[in-house]
């Protein structure tokens, strides 16, 4: 039986981490997979997690099942979080939503739903997207096209293409969007055009389909929701997707949420019934301890103030990394402007060279990043930064 499967690619991101490990060059650097990484390099468990793994210790009597919808309170704290607490459409009982395996799970699930929903769902993703989100959606058997997002030449958004492109897509086609810090360009909307993509929706008749996998990477937890919330508040129906592997830094829990606002409470109650089974079906419900763990820390003050210093601690980190590099390109006298990587938000940046250019830097310097020339910014400290100008200037 076996035989007739072929062997495939290593994943084009993950492959990178088992490339980096083989890699016996004491210099070498991977700015490959989006984790955060400290000075030394280390990805430590967050303070808040870590005194949430104590209160959870002392308190979890009991491995009995967890209800299909995943652990209650982690789900009103993220629709908090990423909604606002006092958000009509939590308090109009308009949002179902269940706890995912990650935000993969969630992204995996949704595609299923919309799948039930209509067979022939497009999905609209930007060119280019997360690597993942081709296989995460298409192999749900829905339909994916593109829509122009990003120019390499220029280092910026094509808006006006975006916005020609969607203003073409049919009625109850759904249209993928990053909440914030976009994979892998870094490159977001603006509040205003955030607004005119929300009033394309309404016009057009698509569905957003919002990923929101870095809430607080990009300016601040708050106003890092303002796509999303602006979104809910102006269009009937918005699905979204959201991991807790980056802001918590519980990356192995797998913990992310799905949420689908409806237009009504009758119907949220059959989209609920309907999202448990379609999670039923492939997991049965989702693991409960990173779920509880999210759950102590948005419903502890103390925590949650912890928490979100520690949040503003790697998203500030993350920017003085960017203009860091910026200023050791130019240093090391690269023959092109990089001004715009401090413009950009989040853990990744598009450094817009080739593909050849990045193979080289990883066979001949030791510099992991992925091929369409994204790099995780986190993965730069102060002591390898030079290292890695010279190399990159080196290539061009
Ligand atoms: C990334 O984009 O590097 C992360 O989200 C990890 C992954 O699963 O691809």
């Amino acid at each position: 039986m076996f035989e007739t499967l072929p062997a495939l690619a290593p994943d084009p991101i993950l492959g990178l981490s088992a490339a980096f490990k083989q890699d016996t060059n004491p210099a070498k650097i991977d700015l490959g997979v989006g984790v955060y990484k400290d000075e030394d390099g280390n990805t430590p468990i967050l303070k808040a997690v870590a005194k949430a793994q104590a209160i959870l210790q002392e308190t979890e009597t009991s491995k009995v099942y967890i209800t299909p919808q995943g652990v209650q309170g982690f789900i009103d704290g993220m629709l908090g979080l990423i909604l606002g607490k006092a958000s009509p459409v939590i308090l109009e009982n308009r949002v179902a939503a269940v706890q995912a395996p990650g935000g993969c799970g969630a992204l995996r699930i949704l595609a299923e739903l919309l799948k039930r929903c209509n067979p022939d769902t497009k999905v609209w993703v930007s060119d280019p997207t997360w690597a993942n989100h081709i296989p995460l959606i298409g192999n749900a058997g829905l339909e994916l096209a593109t829509y122009p997002y990003f120019d390499k030449s220029s280092a910026s958004i094509k808006f006006d293409e975006m916005m020609e492109c969607l203003a073409q897509v049919k009625k109850g086609d759904v249209v993928l969007l990053h909440g914030c810090c976009h994979n892998p360009t870094g490159a977001d909307l603006t509040n205003e055009q955030w607004r005119a993509v929300a009033e394309l929706a309404n016009k057009v008749g698509f569905l957003p389909f919002i990923d929101v996998a870095y809430q607080g990477f990009g300016v601040g937890l708050e106003e890092d929701a303002y796509g999303i919330r602006l979104m809910v508040e102006s269009v009937p129906e918005v699905i979204i997707a959201a991991s807790c592997s980056k802001n918590f830094g519980l990356y192995r829990e797998r913990v992310g949420l799905a949420a689908l606002i409806c237009n009504d409470s009758a119907t949220r109650n059959i989209v609920q019934s309907q999202i448990q089974y379609v999670a039923r079906g492939i997991y049965s419900m989702p693991p409960s301890y990173g779920g509880a763990l999210v759950d102590i820390i948005l419903a502890n003050d103390d925590l949650n103030s912890l928490w979100q210093d520690e949040v503003t601690e790697m998203r500030e980190r993350m920017i003085q990394l960017r203009a860091l590099l910026v200023d050791n390109l130019a240093k090391q006298g690269a023959s092109k402007d990089f001004g715009f990587i401090n413009q950009q938000k989040g853990m990744f940046s598009f450094l817009c060279i080739k593909p050849e250019q990045v193979q080289k830097l990883r066979a001949e310097s030791s510099v992991y990043f992925v091929d369409s020339s994204r790099v995780n910014i986190a993965g730069i400290n102060t002591k390898n930064v030079e290292t890695l100008a010279a190399a990159i200037a080196g290539v061009l």
